[in-house]
């Protein structure tokens, strides 16, 4: 695995700053879904986009994080998410979700002090 890999894997299934303009948050779940990737062999079931700076969430593996054990951190700050999920019988190429927004702290794993995955223990 090229090194970074995990993490350019991390920013396009999970960053979206600032958030994508779309009529509305069904419209958007739909739309980056789609555009992200994550529509083409299955719908991904559940997604969340994060709308904050990239340096916001590699400082949460370096300075702005706390451990919780294994290579898990969660944020001292709260970001701006929204949880994309399937709606029942959906199939690409028209995968159709819900969503759901909030203002949570977030947990991610991290490798060589980049997250590289994102836990859904606080998610909206
Ligand atoms: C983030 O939280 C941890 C644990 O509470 C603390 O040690 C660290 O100083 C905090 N970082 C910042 C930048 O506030």
């Amino acid at each position: 695995e090229v090194r970074g890999a995990s993490y350019q894997q991390f920013v396009r299934q999970h960053v979206d700053h600032p958030k994508t303009s779309a009529p509305n948050d069904r419209v958007y779940c739909n739309v980056l879904m789609q555009r992200r990737g994550l529509t083409q062999r299955r719908c991904k079931p559940i997604n969340t986009f994060i709308h904050a700076p990239t340096g916001q969430l590699r400082a949460i593996c370096v300075r702005e994080g706390r451990p919780v054990g294994g290579n898990l951190y969660d944020s001292n700050r709260s970001f701006s998410v929204t949880t994309c999920r399937v709606l029942p019988g959906s199939r690409p190429p028209n995968c159709r979700y819900r969503a759901a927004t909030g203002v949570t702290k977030v947990r991610v794993a991290c490798v060589r002090r980049l997250p590289v995955h994102l836990e859904p223990t606080y998610l909206p």
